[in-house]
């Protein structure tokens, strides 16, 4: 608890014991959780992870009553920044909306001849999460789709290469599952031809690459906190760079579009509130109602936040759990290799797996369908790896799109892929009966 500037003793005392409480209650709702019983408990593939000091933060916040971005919302933004070694986070109210407003700021006048421009090609792929590929469309761009690996799940640089022509400007890639896409493959292809990288890093906290953090590659990145991902705050998501100019862009989109880049509560940081001259505007219109960009609010709350700086404690524990049942779930499921494709990490990499992607086999006795149905019968939860190809989906029939290769890996995703958890509230106790589930299937 911090000192509130504002508050009496008395009121600190209150807040203490409010807090105390909140404690006290996670404490016996933790001591009254049921235990794991194998065939009855559902096998979550995600899930929210917390204590008694996301609670408390929370409290906090609700007790500040500040409720717009404040001092939980500075110390997350911090936080993150450092964590993912970027000099500037910012903090949205979703990976989606965080993948909108990074492709958007990109499309400001600011950038004079390197802004996107609708028509302008972004290389992606189709086995994706939908607002990846959204915040394309929604800019007026072209998705171009390059096939992905089976087994890693990125994009396959070769095919990027191949897809590049003079309309191409940007890259635009998940790090699949946690698993990173060749950095230094895509970043080279990007160097040589002078394309924004956005690295979509939702499902990768944690992640690194050579020894460095994924979300620190990219021009911009971007970060989901909805539950089963790797932190969470309820929903929220994060846009990180390290370029002052591209967070000042994704600032002002995310604010309204306001030019005015003071925080909630405060005015005139520019210094020249009353003095400016901005587009057509009457001279010294007020800086704080001027509009540089068509804007959203995309804004986060206070209460996310504090909920996000508890996560942010736990993430190097929440990192190691997912590594430890990964590597269970690798080595239990191992001998099934004739009939399961199991998932490899990219060179150079040590992901933090969000999930466990299986692609069943060619000519294995079974399909995807029946092994998945057979473990939600088993209380074990599978999902399927997001979209598979994405162009199959209604809502993406008639996108404007171009197509490099014939997507055969992103179409057998389709019918053969899918995922289960390794998420922080899963221990060695579950995961082995997962693993027995899959023997019965297999060696039935
Ligand atoms: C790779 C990827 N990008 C973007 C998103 C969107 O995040 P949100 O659900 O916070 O909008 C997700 C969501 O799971 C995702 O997996």
């Amino acid at each position: 608890m911090i000192k509130q500037p504002n508050e009496s003793e008395s009121l600190q005392e209150r807040r203490g014991s409010v807090l105390e409480n909140i404690r006290d209650f996670q404490q016996q709702r933790e001591t009254e959780e049921p235990a794991f019983v194998p065939g009855e408990t559902l096998i979550k593939y995600g899930g929210r992870v917390f204590d008694s000091q996301e609670l408390a933060y929370a409290a906090e916040a609700v007790m500040d009553y500040w409720l717009t971005a404040g001092r939980f919302t500075a110390q997350f933004e911090k936080g993150l920044g450092d964590y993912v070694g970027v000099q500037h986070a910012l903090l949205v109210n979703s990976g989606s909306s965080a993948n909108l407003l990074a492709l958007s700021a990109l499309t400001s006048a600011s950038l004079q001849d390197r802004r996107l421009q609708p028509g302008d090609e972004v290389i992606t792929v189709a086995a994706a999460f939908p607002t990846t590929v959204s915040a394309i469309l929604q800019n007026g761009m072209i998705p171009v789709f390059v096939d992905v690996e089976i087994g890693g799940y990125n994009a396959i640089t070769s095919q990027i290469e191949q897809a590049i022509t003079e309309k191409t400007k940007a890259i635009m890639i998940a790090h699949t599952l946690g698993n990173p896409w060749d950095v230094d493959g895509v970043l080279e292809l990007a160097r040589k031809r002078n394309l924004w990288v956005i690295e979509d890093n939702c499902d990768a906290l944690g992640t690194t690459y050579n020894g460095k953090r994924t979300g620190g590659f990219g021009h911009i990145a971007t970060h989901s906190f909805y539950p089963a991902h790797h932190i969470t705050m309820g929903e929220g998501g994060a846009v990180v760079t390290d370029d002052p100019l591209l967070a000042r862009l994704v600032k002002s989109f995310r604010d309204w579009g306001r030019d005015c880049y003071c925080e909630a509560g405060e005015n005139g940081t520019c210094g020249t509130r009353f003095s400016g001259q901005h587009g057509n505007l009457p001279s010294g219109y007020d800086h704080k109602y001027v509009y540089s960009h068509v804007g959203y609010n995309m804004k986060g709350t206070e209460i996310q936040a504090a909920i996000g700086c508890a996560q942010l404690e736990k993430l190097d524990a929440f990192t190691a759990r997912r590594e430890d049942n990964f590597s269970q779930l690798l080595g239990g499921l191992e001998s099934f290799k004739d009939s399961l494709i199991l998932p490899v990490a990219t060179p150079k990499s040590i992901p933090s797996w969000f999930a466990f992607p299986i692609t069943v086999e060619k000519g294995a006795a079974f399909t995807r369908n029946q092994i998945t149905a057979f473990l939600e019968r088993n209380k074990i939860e599978t999902r399927n790896l997001f979209s598979g190809n994405l162009l199959l989906h209604p809502g993406f029939l008639d996108v404007p799109h171009r197509v490099v290769s014939d997507l055969a890996n992103t179409n057998r995703i389709t019918n053969d892929t899918f995922f289960i958890g390794v998420a922080p509230g899963l221990g060695s106790e579950q995961l082995d009966y997962v693993i027995s589930k899959f023997r019965e299937f297999l060696e039935k």
